[in-house]
Parts: C-alpha cells; structure tokens; sequence
C-alpha cells in the first residue's frame, strides 16, 4: 500500500513511525514532512489545503491510502475532495469537521446529544456579551468561535480579563474566529483527553492521554499547544471511559449521523472530570499533539490497521491491543515559545541517541542545513519514551535530554507530575 500524511509536526513523525512498522506499508510519503520524518520516509512539498492539488498529487504518487493529520485541511474540506475522487482517507468531512472548527455548533450539537458540558451562551455583539458576563461573572470562559491556533480561549479569572476578553475578539484579534464568541461557565476538575475510532457506526476508544498545556515547571506561565503528554490518563478510568462513550461520545455522533454528517475518523474529547463524573471541554478532529506521540508508542504497527478499517467503514469487531504499559513525550521547544524565538540554532547530539520501540525522538519543528538538523518552529522536538510504569517512561525520557546538546532550547523537568 501507498500511503501519504499530510503535515509537518511531531503528530505527523510518531505517525509515520507507526506507519512505517507495519509491512503493509509499501511507501510513505509525508507532505510537507520535516528532517526527522526524512529520516524514514520521502517527504513532499504540496498545498495540503487544497483538495485538488491533494487529489492530482495522490493520482501521479499512486497513492492507496491518506492520513490527514492536522485540523486545516480537515476544515478545508481536502477528506471531501479525496473521497469524491475514490481515495481512502483517514479523516472526517468538511461538515464533521465543524465539532472542532466551531464551538457554537458544537454546544448545539451537545445540547441535542443531552451531554454533560459547561451551560453557555452565544453573542454575535460586544454590549449583550459583557451584560452576560456581569449577570454571571468570574471566573468565566470567553472562547473565539472559529479555529484560532489554541489560542481562542480565555480562562477570564476576574470579571475585567473577560470584559477585555470580548473586547479583543470582537475587536478583531483573532480574524473571523472571533466574529462570534461562546460564553461560558467555568468548570473544575481535571482534565484529560479520550480518542475514539469512528467509521461512521461503530466507535472503538484507542487510549486515553493528558497533556501539559503551560509552558513552565508546575503548570505555570502562559499558554501552549503542549509542553508534554503521558498515556494513560489515570483521571482516564475505565469507569469514567464508560461513562464518557455512553453520555457524551455516542450521542454526539448519533446526532451528526442523524443530520447527514457522519463523523469518521478519530475523534479527540477534551474532558473535565469532578467526582467520576466527566463533562465535555472541547472536541477536536484528529489526533492530539503531542497525545499523538505517546498514543503511538504504544500502539506501534496496529495502528495502522485501525486507521484503515476506520476509514473503510469495517471497525465492527476491532480492538485495539494494549499493553499494560506507559509512554511519555516531552517537548523540547525554542527559548522563547510560546512567544517570540528564533529559528536556525543547531541541534546536537541526535545521532547518539539510540531509536527503539522503547524510545524516539520525534521532530516537531527541525530542518535539515548542510547535514545540520536546526529548529525550525516553537516545538522543535518530542522525547518520547515507553515504560513498564509511567516512572520509568520518564526516566528513559529525561535521560535522552540528557545527550540532546541544543542550548537555545528548552523542556519542562515535571512532565506527568500529576500521576507520579
Ligand atoms: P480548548 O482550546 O477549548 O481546549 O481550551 C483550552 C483550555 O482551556 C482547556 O484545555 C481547559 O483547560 C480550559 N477550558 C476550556 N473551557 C473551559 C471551561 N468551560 N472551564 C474550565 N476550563 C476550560
Ligand atoms: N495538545 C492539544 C492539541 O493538540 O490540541
């Protein structure tokens, strides 16, 4: 089979990595790629936005199966366009793919669904948003509609943060993201994400992560895309599973089966948990990052075979095959991140570090210069490590930091302290 991944990050390399260990594989090509993914598999400059240009790229590369990795093209409809064409694709419709590019529909569809999730509301002006603010006040949660890169959620501590929140989006900061904005109540507990398999009927769950979006040691400072993820979530139980598929995971996807979009493809439920009880935080239409590195590393070959019954509608009867086992990613990310940083400082030491099924380093943001790899993004690489318990995932982690020789970067030193 000839296989191609649209993207470029770290979810994209533990992917190809997976992909790649299965004999099923023939050729993997990986668009836009990045210097660890070139170590594995050939990479290719192509618009993964465009449909048609993903489509004409597939048809000259003979290409049998494609996984979609991030939400824009997702969001851009490329899983309309390959699936009109014959193509079999991992990943949902432009229409499905609306439970992560929107969050007003996604309450709605919540509310028809009858699942647990923060009461909210909607504005499409300033004045009616802050006099709900006022009626509600803090703390409260100020979300951009639209795809905003993570960066679309104001966790507002003090009725003003809130205030300044509406100002800013409907001010224009986040684009047309935030053209209308949700409102809504602020929920305790902890969180952690559950992904699901769907092929349009029947749901698998494929394992549980929980990730560390604070960019400093002890879930301080600012905001990230993830400075780090472990698998399994413990808030995760089989319990709280249970009740997440029946209460919250099923009925969404009846309902977007009912209204002619069904969902196919993973599914990535963002949930707060208080008491055993889990409550819906946000979707998302794909694999987490980094949840994805830690999912397979302990997923492997499998993984594989699972995201092609998926995408050919044949989970019934599938499981996925855990061992009782343990991963952890940390990321290395470029001083600076999540703010400014700079690109092209050289990373050292890579080669030294040993690639098993126990351990890799997947790229999230490298390229390659005169034999050189150098950071290219804000998360430049994900250290990632499998164990027997999650203590000693992290020790094999931390210990391969140890031959990384890249001073222009950093990592955060408590990745999974909350399990450990
Ligand atoms: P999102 O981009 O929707 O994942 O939101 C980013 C983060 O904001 C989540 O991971 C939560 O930590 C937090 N968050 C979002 N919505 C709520 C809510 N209603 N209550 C508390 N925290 C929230
Ligand atoms: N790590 C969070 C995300 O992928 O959205």
């Amino acid at each position: 089979m000839n296989i191609l991944i649209l993207g470029g990050g770290g979810r994209e390399h533990a992917l190809a990595w997976a992909v790649m260990q299965n004999p099923k594989c023939d050729k993997l090509i990986v668009a836009p790629g990045n210097a660890g993914i070139a170590k594995i598999a050939e990479c290719a400059r192509l618009d993964i936005e465009d449909g048609e240009k993903v489509v004409d790229f597939c048809n000259v590369m003979s290409i049998d199966f494609v996984i979609i990795g991030p939400e824009a093209p997702l969001a851009a409809g490329v899983a309309d366009a390959l699936g009109e064409a014959g193509i079999l694709t991992f990943g949902p419709s432009q229409a499905a793919a609306r439970l992560e590019a929107s969050k007003s529909f996604t309450k709605e569809v919540c509310d028809a669904a009858k699942a647990p999730t923060a009461a909210y509301a909607r504005f499409t002006e300033a004045d009616p948003a802050k006099a709900y603010i006022r009626a509600q006040g803090a703390p409260i949660v100020v979300k951009a509609d639209g795809l905003a890169a993570g960066k679309g959620v104001i966790v507002a501590m003090t009725e003003d943060e809130a205030l300044s929140a509406i100002d800013d989006m409907f001010g224009g900061e986040f684009g047309a993201a935030g053209a209308e904005v949700v409102i809504e109540e602020f929920m305790t507990g902890e969180e952690g994400s559950l992904f699901v398999l769907s092929d349009g009927e029947t749901l698998l769950p494929i394992g549980t992560a929980q990730d560390h979006k604070r960019v400093g040691d002890g879930d301080t400072g600012p905001n990230t895309g993830g400075m780090g993820a472990y698998s399994p979530a413990p808030v995760l139980t089989d319990a709280v599973v249970q009740k997440a598929m029946d209460e919250i995971v099923a009925p969404t996807m009846r309902v977007m089966a009912e209204r002619g979009m069904p969902y196919k493809g993973v599914l990535y439920a963002g949930l707060m948990v208080e008491n055993g009880q889990p409550r819906l935080v946000e979707y998302n239409v794909r694999f987490g990052d980094p949840e994805c590195q830690v999912l397979m590393m302990r997923l492997g070959a499998q993984a594989l075979d699972l995201m092609i019954a998926c995408a050919e509608g044949k989970l019934a009867g599938r499981q996925a095959h855990w061992a009782d086992d343990h991963a952890m990613t940390v990321v290395m990310a470029a001083k600076g991140y999540p703010g400014a940083y700079d690109k092209g400082s050289v990373i050292k030491g890579l080669d030294q570090i040993e690639a098993t099924s126990k351990q890799m380093v997947f790229h999230a943001g490298t390229r390659e210069v005169d034999g050189q790899i150098t950071a290219s993004g804000g998360r430049v690489l994900n250290i990632t490590a499998r164990g027997e318990t999650l203590a000693e995932a992290r020790d094999r982690a931390y210990a391969m930091i140890e031959g990384i020789d890249w001073p222009e970067g950093f990592n955060r030193s408590d990745i999974g302290w909350r399990a450990l």
